[in-house]
Formats: structure tokens, C-alpha cells, sequence
């Protein structure tokens, strides 16, 4: 095995180079490679300085994640850190890449810092749950300043090189040659290394204090934001060594907590979510210009996220209204970014430069990869994709925004079923992360690599699902709009079930989504196609669409917005339709617990999530969690059903599910996998 730290020795300067790619993580080899590289400097009376530096793409962009709980194997990166700070030879850090984490925090402890000037510097725990924890809590407010400092750390956002030469967070910015002129300097550098008081950020520790508790005012929940405030409190008011023992205990409670597991978890779903088997088999083919059919709110959110990564897009819409409608809709996207300071007005223009709108669809025959985003109206879209099936080039990529009917049956309408997939984006495609890609079984690997390849072109999350029906998150969603309207027949309100969402940390609860999106949408659904979605057992929404309560458009629908307003109060009509409902089908009613209602819904995830892993819709569970996280708003430190199914326990949920399937046999019906698990005693990630 390749050894991930090299020592070179060049006359009095020694270089100890981290070679551990893709990120040069500090696992344990190359803490213990660091640490070896170190002791054999200190020891040799012919080095008189030290560059620590990094092979590849980056200085370390932090510890390695996938050793968190795990047993620590010694060295810590703290020990590390403290034996560099402690170093008689001066140690340069020469930065690049992505210098985050634990990397930021091993060259705090540098006794000089000089990244290359597209060096981007950052402590991002704070996005894992954790704090910097070897020593960067204490280390970041003595070099930058307690403000400073806090931004980093809360934030978690990197900053450029320049920026951190303005903090002084390093000691200077290079152009090119940045290993040269830091080794350089390292010649240069006079032996006696220079002490840093560690005193010297306290010099105003009434205006920091203040500064502290001001954070504290802004009552950030986050469990690692306040212990960042207390470390950073700890930093002012202690001495170094008895704020690295608060920092140490309050990393350790970080870690083992449930928020810490969640996103890290969300993390790794994340990366591994794109890693489609096909693309072992299969190259992309080069998509050069994008095809878009309908410029709806769908439509014109996929061209805008093909333009703005420069992407030349072709738009099909119908007859001059529509034509006019989307270049509104797409225009005022770009006049809305250019006035909010989002981008230039040259910026703007020329991302519209790359629009041809048309109402010819023969204008789509060069286009590598065409996109139907049309109304869920089968007939229509069958009809447009034996259009394609004629007219598209040889080899482009028939993608259908689908998100309820079956892709097969486009592909069959096609003529080329090789070509054709589901891309099913999510509402406003410009911003939203998430893209399903739904493969047949007649789907060449050609085709699915290229659709994922424009997936990530435009900055998203592509996850791989088996194309059936609603893929994956609509089928998630609609067993969990079914738990929910039981709920309702059963005696919960909108309003009851919508809080108790989110309090557990959902953006919206089910029937404020609905009302935002529109109650119309599925109802016109239900009434077009009796097979899909399924019909549902409760007729309120139905009654409320024909009353025209259709949601926040309408003025109402669970709840009313009077002269316009985007927060609604419950709607007593709609009160009073659910009361004669539970009447006329003779329900009894119960008092639910926010308790309740949470462990119905999160059960109907979990569950719905088991059928699609045994189905074969899901790869696996983790993808089900990045779905959830990215489509529907799942809350991130929760990880996604799937993770939660773990954290609780399978046996758990599925004993869960088993006592809600005695009081609604016909609403519950434990998974056999869930089961399995729930008997092995086992979990999702195992499988
Ligand atoms: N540990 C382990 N693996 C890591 C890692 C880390 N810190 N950072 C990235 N990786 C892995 C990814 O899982 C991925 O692996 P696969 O190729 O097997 O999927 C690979 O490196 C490449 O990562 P990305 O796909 O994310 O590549 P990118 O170029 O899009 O982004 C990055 C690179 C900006 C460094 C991004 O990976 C990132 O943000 N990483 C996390 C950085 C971080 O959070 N650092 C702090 C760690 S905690 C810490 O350091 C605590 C402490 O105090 C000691």
C-alpha cells in the first residue's frame, strides 16, 4: 500500500507531504504517518525548518469522517496539533484546495500559514453536528478574533485565501508554485520559532464577551452551535489547556449525539447516492443542447437550471400564449437575480442568449437530451413521445418529468425504449437538488449515464429508482397523505397534524404543502386516472375542490388567507365538511398527541421506504433518505426515514406498525422486509 505521508528532506528544510487521496482525510495512517515524519524532523539535528503540505487536490479537508464512532486510534489529531504548536523548528502549512476541518485546524497549529490564492479555508463541522475539535475552538478566536471566529465555526461556510489573509487566519497568499516559494521561506526562516501568547484575543474581553452572548441571544438550536458558543466563552475566560478540556467533553457530547449521526449519515447517503451501477458499464454521451417540452412552472424551472449552467436549451410550448407565458416566467427569474445583486445584467442577458423558444417541435431534432415536462395527462404525453420516438436524433436521451405515470408505457409510445427514462425533477427545479432518474428495463446504460451526467451538469442529486409509478418520493408521500387524512377521519384537524409535522422538524406540515401547491393538481389527477394515484378514502379534498377551496390561490382551502395573506387560520367551512364526513360514514373520533400523529407518519415513511427496497424501486435505503432530505424537506439532522427506522430500531417501528394495523387492518400493512429486520434484528444499512 501507497504510504499516505512522505518526508523529503531538501538541505535544512524537510517537506511532510499528506498523500491520502481523494481529500487527504487525517484517517489514522496519516495521523500516524504525520506523527512519524514529525518525530523524525524533531530528532534530526540537520532540519531546521518544517512544511507541512499536501499531495493531490487539497491540504486535509478534514479528520475522517467515516472513523466517527469508531474507537479513537492514537494519535489524536489534537495530540498532533499540540506536538506542531510545540515544535523548536518553525512549521510552515502550505495550503490549497479545500482546507477545512481538521486541516484548518492542523495548520492553526502551524507556526506560519500561506495558502495559494484559490484556497478556500473552513471549519464545517458545525454541518456534521460536531465542533472542531482538536483544538480549533480554542486556537481560531486567540489568530482571528472572537467574531471572527464564530462566523466560521456557526456558519460552517468556507472562506476565500484573501479573505483569511484579512482575518489573519494565514500569514500569507501565493499565485503559483505554492510547495517552491513555502519551502523557500522555510530557508529563510530564522531557527528560533515564535511564540504566540496565548493570551492575546483576551486584550478586549468585554467586547467579546459581549459579542458572545449576543450569539447566545440568537438562540440558534442547533445542539453544536451553543457548545461552540460555550467553547469559544471558554477560549476568553480560561486558560488555554482547561478550554481544550471543555472543548474535548463538549466534541465528545456532539458526537454521540442523535443530530451528529443524522447528518452524518446525510452526508455519505449523499455521495453515495450518484454512484449508479451503469456507470461502470457506460460512458456519457456529450450533451451539447437541451430539449425542453412545456414551459410550465416545471418546464420553465428545468430550462433555467440548464441555462444558468450554460446549458443552450430549445423550449416546445403551444401557440403564442404559451410561448409568452414561459419567456415571462423565465425572464422575470433572471430580471429577479439581476435586481437582488444575484447576478450582473450582462450575466442575465446572456444566460437568455442560450434560449430558443418555439412552438415547432421539429426544433428539437438536435437536441442530445429532450425533457417532457408536460401535465399529467397520459394521452398527451404518449401522443408527444411517439412525435419523438420519429423525430429526435439517433442516440438522444426521451426524459420524462413524470412523476406519476408509467415510463414504460412513454417508452413503448417512443418506438425506442433504450431511450427512454424518468427524470423527475422537484418544484422549482432551478433550486430544488433533487433529480429521480427512473430506468426501465429496457433503459440503456448509455442513456442513464448521459441523463445523470446532465443531472449533475446542473448542479444536482441524481438517485436512481427502478421506473414505476410515482418512483420514489411521490409513492412516500402518498401513503403518507393517506395516514394523515385517517387522521383526520379519526378526529385530528389539519392544523393539529400539520404542527405536530413541524415540531418534528418538516418545513410544512401535509395540508399547508397542499394548500401551497395547490389542492387542483391531484384532484384533476384523480379524476383523469383511476388507477393513479389511488383513490383516496376520504372525500374532503375532493369536496373542497369543487367548492373551489383549492389552497392559498383561492383564498382557502384547510385554512383561509384573508386579503391575501401567505399564513392562514383554519377554515371552520372546511371544519365543518370534515365533521359531516366523520358523521355520514359513522367514525368514531379519538384525541390524538402531536406524539401520535408524528409516529403515524414516520411509520407510513418507513414503511412505504421497506416496500420499495423489497419492490427493487430503491437501490437502497440510504438513497429513500436522500429522496426524503431533498424533495420533501425531511429534517437533515434526523437523517431520512430510513435512518430513523435504525436509530429507533426496526424491531421498534415494525411493533409500532403492527398495533396500528389492529385498530385500521385495511390502512397498515407491515412490510415483510421491515418484519424480517425487525426479527433478525437487524438494520436498513446492513442490507
Ligand atoms: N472524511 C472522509 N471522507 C471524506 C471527507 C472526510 N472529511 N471529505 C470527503 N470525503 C470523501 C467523500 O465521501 C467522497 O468519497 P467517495 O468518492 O467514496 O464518494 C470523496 O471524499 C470526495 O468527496 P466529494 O464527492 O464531496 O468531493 P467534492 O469535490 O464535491 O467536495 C469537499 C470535496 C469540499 C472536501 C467535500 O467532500 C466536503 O465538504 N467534505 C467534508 C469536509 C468536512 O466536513 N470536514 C470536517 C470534518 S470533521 C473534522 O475535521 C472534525 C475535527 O475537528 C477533527
Amino acid at each position: 500500500m501507497k504510504h499516505p505521508v512522505r518526508l523529503e528532506r531538501q538541505s535544512g528544510v524537510a517537506v511532510i507531504a499528506i498523500d491520502n487521496p481523494p481529500v487527504n482525510a487525517l484517517s489514522t495512517a496519516v495521523r500516524r504517518g504525520i506523527l512519524g515524519a514529525l518525530e523524525a524532523c524533531l530528532s534530526d539535528e540537520r532540519i531546521t525548518a518544517i512544511v507541512l503540505a499536501a499531495n493531490g487536490r487539497t491540504f486535509p479537508a478534514g479528520a475522517d469522517i467515516s472513523e466517527f464512532g469508531q474507537p479513537l486510534q492514537q494519535p489524536g489529531l489534537p495530540d498532533l496539533c499540540d506536538l506542531i504548536e510545540a515544535s523548536d523548528k518553525p512549521v510552515i502549512a502550505a495550503l490549497h484546495g479545500t482546507t477545512l476541518g481538521g486541516g484548518l485546524e492542523l495548520a492553526m497549529a502551524a507556526h506560519y500559514r500561506v495558502a495559494h490564492e484559490d484556497t478556500q479555508l473552513g471549519l464545517p463541522e458545525i454541518n456534521l453536528g460536531i465542533l472542531p475539535g482538536a483544538g480549533g475552538t480554542q486556537r481560531t478566536p486567540r489568530l482571528v478574533g472572537v467574531d471572527a471566529a464564530l462566523d466560521l465555526m456557526l456558519s460552517g461556510k468556507p472562506i476565500s485565501a484573501q479573505k483569511a489573509l484579512e482575518i489573519r487566519l494565514i500569514d500569507g497568499v501565493v499565485g503559483d508554485d505554492l510547495r517552491e516559494t513555502v519551502k523557500a521561506l522555510a530557508a529563510d526562516t530564522d531557527e528560533t520559532k515564535p511564540t504566540r501568547d496565548r493570551r492575546d484575543c483576551l486584550a478586549d474581553g468585554a467586547h467579546y464577551m459581549s459579542r458572545v452572548s449576543e450569539r447566545r441571544r440568537q438562540n440558534d438550536h442547533r445542539f453544536a452551535a451553543k457548545k461552540i458558543i460555550d467553547c469559544v466563552e471558554s477560549a476568553l475566560l480560561l486558560p488555554f489547556d482547561v478550554g481544550i478540556e471543555v472543548e474535548r467533553d463538549a466534541f465528545s457530547e456532539c458526537l454521540a449525539s442523535r443530530a451528529s449521526a443524522g447528518l452524518r449519515h446525510a452526508f455519505f447517503a449523499e455521495r453515495r447516492a450518484p454512484k449508479f451501477p451503469e456507470l461502470k458499464q457506460a460512458s456519457a454521451r456529450q450533451v451539447d443542447r437541451v430539449g425542453v417540452i412545456g414551459g410550465g412552472l416545471m418546464g420553465s424551472g428545468i430550462v433555467i437550471a440548464c441555462l444558468s449552467a450554460g446549458l443552450p436549451v430549445t423550449l416546445v410550448e403551444e401557440g403564442e400564449t404559451g410561448v409568452n407565458a414561459a419567456l415571462d416566467r423565465i425572464g422575470e427569474h433572471y430580471k429577479r437575480a439581476v435586481s437582488t445583486g444575484r447576478m450582473t445584467q450582462g450575466q442575465g442577458t446572456s444566460a437568455l442568449n442560450y434560449l430558443n423558444l418555439t412552438t415547432e417541435i421539429d426544433a428539437l431534432r438536435d437536441a442530445d437530451v429532450i425533457i417532457e415536462a408536460l401535465p399529467e395527462d397520459m394521452v398527451l404525453k404518449e401522443a408527444v413521445f411517439a412525435k419523438l420516438g420519429r423525430l429526435a436524433k439517433s442516440g438522444a436521451v426521451l426524459a420524462s418529468n413524470t412523476s406519476y405515470q408509467n415510463v414504460k408505457d412513454l417508452a413503448d409510445a417512443a418506438g425506442r425504449k433504450t431511450d427512454v427514462v424518468a427524470m423527475h425533477f422537484f418544484a422549482p427545479a432551478h433550486r430544488m437538488k433533487l433529480v429521480e432518474i427512473g430506468v426501465t428495463e429496457d433503459t440503456d446504460a448509455t442513456a442513464v449515464v448521459t441523463a445523470h451526467s446532465l443531472a449533475k451538469a446542473l448542479g444536482k442529486i441524481p438517485v436512481r429508482a427502478t421506473a414505476q409509478p410515482a418512483l420514489l418520493g411521490n409513492r412516500i408521500l402518498q401513503g403518507y397523505r393517506k395516514v394523515a387524512d385517517r387522521l383526520l377521519l379519526s378526529g385530528a384537524t389539519p392544523a393539529q397534524i400539520d404542527t405536530a409535522m413541524r415540531d418534528f422538524g418538516m418545513p410544512l406540515g401535509p395540508y399547508e404543502a397542499q394548500d401551497l401547491s395547490g389542492l387542483d393538481v391531484s384532484w384533476a389527477l384523480r379524476r383523469r386516472n383511476t388507477d393513479w394515484p389511488a383513490p383516496l378514502d376520504l372525500e374532503l379534498a375532493d369536496r373542497m375542490c369543487e367548492a373551489g377551496w383549492t389552497g392559498q390561490k383561492a383564498g382557502q382551502g384547510y385554512y383561509v388567507y384573508p386579503d391575501g395573506r401567505r399564513t392562514g387560520e383554519p377554515n371552520p367551512d372546511m371544519l365543518k365538511m370534515l365533521a359531516d364526513e366523520r358523521a355520514d360514514k359513522e367514525r368514531s373520533v379519538f384525541a390524538f398527541t402531536g406524539q401520535d400523529i408524528r409516529d403515524r407518519l414516520l411509520c407510513s415513511m418507513i414503511n412505504t421506504g421497506a416496500q420499495l427496497l423489497e419492490e427493487g424501486v430503491a437501490s437502497c435505503a440510504s438513497d429513500i433518505d436522500v429522496v426524503m432530505l431533498h424533495g420533501f424537506g425531511f429534517p437533515r439532522e434526523k437523517g431520512g426515514p430510513m435512518h430513523q427506522a435504525d436509530a429507533l430500531t426496526p424491531h421498534h417501528v415494525a411493533r409500532l406498525i403492527e398495533g396500528l394495523a389492529e385498530v385500521d387492518p385495511d390502512l397498515w400493512s407491515l412490510s415483510p422486509l421491515l418484519s424480517k429486520l425487525a426479527t433478525e434484528r437487524q438494520k436498513f444499512e446492513q442490507l
